[in-house]
């Protein structure tokens, strides 16, 4: 006999994501479209705040809910931005926006209970509920990969507590328009929901201001969690730091639920963020035109490839066509079987759609060095002839 773990834990499995940016080829030259992950450094600003506050000494316990400086930059954004008062209160740092995201969850879900989650969805929105005992409720994806707001009222039940939205999302890289982010916010105040707003691409735009639950009305901040990132905004997804800004009352549960958990994000990369945060935009202006170069190069390649249709690539990072008519053209059984054939005969890593709720897709992260995105499109153009 031996010690069991839980059933929730013994069915756990890793991400499907990172598992493919891993994933092991004997190509000679592999190119991974397969990361989440902008591939330019951080803002050079970013490692001489973070040198500045060890050489300060500024690395012992600090608040639970984060440096007040930082919480305060956070809360004044997001007023400027949406027109909601925001202050402090509302503010937690968290150790990136996966903690942001399963703490706002675990403050809220109680077993049974139910997130809807419209389709394609990053993995983790599926797997978060499942370690609470909760339940995502997927709604299928629409060919645009845009959110339905009548298939997402009819999803939910007795047992919805919150909609999950995701604009710009991964791995549509979709920006939701405004009359279908607005059709789901009315939807949540009168079913009385949470809207769980995954905003870590919002910076990413290539298409404007993406409009936001909060902006669209600002009263909705009392039922808005907004998650937030340092990881893909300033390409700092090693130095884990994030935001959730919520009512009070949630933000201080998560404060207490963290003051049992992780204490609080590392020290150092709180100064870090802070320091990105005070940058005055240049770098933000010259890496999205890098990002629009790369997401225009991959956008032309795969429009130019017959059985590929895509519906878009309007943000960071991705591009997540239908290739549905090349699977069946070469007489492959699925999307994973194309991934695996690229893999093989091109050395190119990238993500199959069904992981994410769309099968006869895949997911390819633009955001890589340019010569190598050259090089990786040509190798999909070959393996098309
Ligand atoms: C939609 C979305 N939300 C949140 C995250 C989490 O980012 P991090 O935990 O690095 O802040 C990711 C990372 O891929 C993501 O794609």
């Amino acid at each position: 006999m031996s010690p069991r773990i839980n059933r929730v834990a013994a069915d756990a499995r890793p991400s499907p994501t990172m598992g493919a940016a891993a994933g092991k080829t004997s190509h000679e030259d592999p190119i991974s479209l397969a990361v989440g992950e902008p591939s330019d450094p951080p803002p050079p600003e970013v490692a001489t705040a973070a040198e500045r506050a060890i050489a300060e000494g500024r690395t012992r316990y600090g608040a639970v809910p984060g440096l007040i400086a930082l919480r305060e930059r956070v809360a004044a954004d997001h007023a400027e931005r949406t027109g909601a008062p925001t202050s402090a209160d509302n503010v937690v740092v968290t150790a990136g926006g996966k903690p942001a995201l399963m703490d706002a969850l675990r403050c809220i879900l109680e077993p049974g209970d139910e997130m809807i989650v419209p389709l394609p969805a990053w993995p983790t929105f599926l797997d978060q509920p499942r370690w609470l005992s909760a339940k995502a409720v997927t709604v299928p994806a629409e060919p645009d990969l845009l959110p339905d707001p009548d298939r997402i009222a009819a999803a939910c039940t007795g047992r919805t507590k919150i909609i999950l939205v995701n604009s710009p999302g991964n791995p549509s890289g979709r920006v939701w328009p405004h009359d279908r982010m607005a059709a789901i916010v009315e939807l949540a105040k009168q079913r009385d929901l949470w809207l769980l707003s995954d905003e870590v691409y919002r910076d990413l735009s290539l298409v404007g201001p993406a409009p936001e639950p909060v902006s669209i009305d600002p009263e909705v901040a009392s039922r808005t969690i907004v998650v937030d990132s340092f990881s893909k905004r300033f390409s700092m997804t090693g130095w884990r730091v994030g935001t959730v800004t919520a009512p009070a009352e949630l933000a201080s549960a998560i404060t207490a639920l963290m003051s049992s958990t992780v204490t609080h994000a590392c020290a150092v990369s709180q100064y870090a963020a802070l320091a990105a945060l005070g940058l005055d935009g240049t770098w933000e202006a010259s890496r999205l035109e890098r990002h629009r170069r790369c997401r225009d190069r991959a956008v032309a390649a795969l429009d130019a490839l017959d059985g590929v249709a895509l519906s878009g690539s309007d943000s960071g990072l991705y591009a997540f066509p239908d290739v549905s008519g090349w699977i069946s053209e070469v007489g492959l059984e699925d999307d994973h079987a194309l991934c695996a054939h690229l893999k093989d005969t091109q050395g190119l890593l990238l993500v199959p759609g069904t992981p994410f709720g769309a099968s006869g897709r895949f997911r390819l992260s633009w955001s890589i060095a340019e010569d190598r995105l050259d090089e990786a499109l040509g190798r999909l153009r070959a393996a098309k002839t």
